[in-house]
Order: C-alpha cells, then sequence, then structure tokens
C-alpha cells in the first residue's frame, strides 16, 4: 500500500494527500452506464493536501473542519464519505475528528477531493483495531470516486475504463519523469466535471482507440517525447466557451517555446520546465497579467 502518513500518536494520524495532474488523457467515448470510456497517464506532485484524523472512544459521529474552506465543511465531503464507508464496512463504531488543510483549490482537475479521501482510508487503517486489505481499499475508493484507485499506487499510472482500472508504468520513459519540475496555473474559477464531460459528449469528438494505443505505443518505446505525447481531450469541451485558456497558452508556446495543458477537466493547467529553463518568474508574470492576480499559481514537480 502507499505511504501517505506524514506524523502518527496515540490516536492521531497525519497524512498528506498528492495532487495529480494528467499527462495524458483520451476520451473514447460514452458508455451505457453515462460515464465515460477513457484512457490517461497520471503523474502525482509534491503538493499536497494535509489531513489530521483523531479516534474518539466512547464518541460518535465524523466532524470536519477545513480552516481554508468553510464550505467544505459538510458531510458530502469526499474525506468524510470515505470515513464513514470505512466504518461501516469494518463495523466498528467509534467518533471521528477530521482537520483538512487543503492546499488545492477544488474544481481544479488535481484530484484533491479523491486524494483527500484515499489518505482518509489509509489513516483510517492505522487507527481502526483490524485493517481493511489492500484490495479492500480498492474496491471503496473506486466507489467513491472514478479517479481515486490512482492514488493508491505510487509513480505514474495508466488509468482506465471509467478511470477506476489503474496500473503502474514501469518503463523509463515513466521514470525519467520523476522529479520533473511543473509550473501549475488556474485562474480564479472552478469547473464542474460532469459539465465538462457532457459537454464533450455533445460534441462527440472522441478519439479513436487504435490512435491511442499508437501514441501510448510511441511515448513507452520513446519514439516520442513527453512534450509531444501530452494531450487533453476534454480541453475543447471548455476552452469553446473558455477562450481565455487558448489565448494564454499560444503566449506561453510563443514566447517560452513551452507547451501547456488542462489537467483533467480543469480548471488547473500546468507547463512542465525543463531543468536549464531560467524564466519561471518572467512566466509567473506573463499568468498573473493574463488571468489577474487572484490566479492561482505552483511550482511543484512529479513524485514517485
Ligand atoms: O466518478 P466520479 O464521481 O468522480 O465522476 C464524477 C462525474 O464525472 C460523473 O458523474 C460523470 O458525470 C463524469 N465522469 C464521466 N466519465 C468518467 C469519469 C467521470 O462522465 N470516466
Amino acid at each position: 500500500m502507499v505511504e501517505r502518513i506524514s506524523e502518527r500518536s496515540a490516536g492521531m494520524v497525519k497524512v498528506f494527500a498528492p495532487a495529480k495532474i494528467n499527462l495524458f488523457l483520451a476520451v473514447m467515448g460514452k458508455r451505457d452506464d453515462g460515464y465515460h470510456e477513457l484512457c490517461s497517464v497520471l503523474g502525482k506532485l509534491s503538493i499536497a493536501d494535509s489531513l489530521e484524523i483523531r479516534r474518539k472512544n466512547g464518541e460518535r459521529g465524523i466532524k470536519i473542519k477545513c480552516p481554508e474552506y468553510k464550505d467544505l465543511e459538510t458531510e458530502n465531503n469526499l474525506a468524510c464519505i470515505a470515513v464513514k464507508k470505512w466504518l461501516l464496512k469494518r463495523g466498528e463504531d467509534w467518533g471521528v475528528d477530521l482537520i483538512l488543510h487543503k492546499q488545492l483549490p477544488p474544481m481544479s482537475g488535481l484530484g484533491g477531493g479523491s486524494s483527500d479521501a484515499v489518505s482518509a482510508l489509509l489513516a483510517m487503517n492505522e487507527l481502526g483495531d483490524e485493517k481493511l486489505s489492500r484490495k479492500e481499499i480498492i474496491k471503496m475508493a473506486a466507489e467513491i470516486g472514478s479517479d481515486c484507485p490512482s492514488f493508491l499506487e505510487n509513480g505514474l499510472c495508466m488509468a482506465e475504463g471509467r478511470g477506476e482500472m489503474v496500473r503502474t508504468i514501469n518503463h523509463s520513459a515513466a521514470h525519467n519523469l520523476i522529479g520533473q519540475k511543473v509550473l501549475l496555473f488556474r485562474p480564479n474559477i472552478g469547473l464542474s466535471t460532469p459539465d465538462v464531460f457532457q459537454r464533450l459528449s455533445q460534441t462527440n469528438e472522441f478519439s479513436s482507440v487504435e490512435w491511442v494505443h499508437t501514441r501510448l505505443g510511441m511515448w513507452e518505446k520513446q519514439k516520442i517525447s513527453i512534450t509531444e505525447f501530452l494531450h487533453n481531450d476534454l480541453e475543447s469541451a471548455v476552452f469553446y466557451k473558455h477562450r481565455y485558456f487558448s489565448a494564454i497558452f499560444e503566449k506561453i508556446k510563443k514566447t517560452f517555446g513551452l507547451a501547456p495543458q488542462m489537467s483533467g477537466s480543469g480548471s488547473c493547467c500546468f507547463v512542465l520546465i525543463p531543468d536549464e529553463f531560467e524564466r519561471v518568474a518572467a512566466l509567473e508574470s506573463l499568468i498573473y497579467q493574463a488571468w489577474g492576480d487572484d490566479s492561482w499559481v505552483k511550482f511543484t514537480e512529479i513524485i514517485h
């Protein structure tokens, strides 16, 4: 199981919940169950939320505090849902206090909520009388959200199906990306994942399975670089309405020769920063100038 614990004492566990970016995200069509069939290559980032979970013996119920985002202090928070599911499945009955410190803005395509839920499951496994097996945790994660199981794998991984079928990628093209510097940038607006998928469905602009397999094969055999491999089918479903995305992407390409991309269903975008690139400050200024001082810009890196 992945290691997410950063601190531990009697009845308390602190866990971190890393962000993800989708380096490659192809959507192949809409399924009968309403979800979309996809194929994605995801990387985990050093930037993370942190979650403190306390076991309260002799008490009942789940309390959550989220100082940075008060509106996330509800039982619908995916971390609360994860805790509730864990207690129900294990048949244990004690109170839980959660303190969620969010670095990752919600509705960004960085998987923050899903990662919080997975880290909550792992923390509960530490605090409980008995653990759930890895298989049970994976199943529970997939029930909570399509991209949750990908947070149970180390390193780069490939997600298929609705996103819940996950495997690690173990070739050198993937290993080379560990430690890769990344600049995240997000306009001061969140996007709804269902809305973005629905828009893509309306346009019917899906990738063919053949094209996806060809691209994956070329990247794995290192016939194309990561920059050439970057792809996200959900961009068109967002950019048609929010034209400032294409505008800033063009500026970044023209001014710096870098290749920006949106992560997941947005609104956060990223650009891979080569080691020799010395103009990060200028790139950040360009983003703030284009999207305003209230945009969110963070320098981070891909982790194992
Ligand atoms: O699985 P999750 O609850 O995270 O998905 C949120 C929503 O995103 C789904 O209800 C669906 O509208 C959309 N989605 C999709 N196809 C996927 C994943 C998510 O249409 N593969």
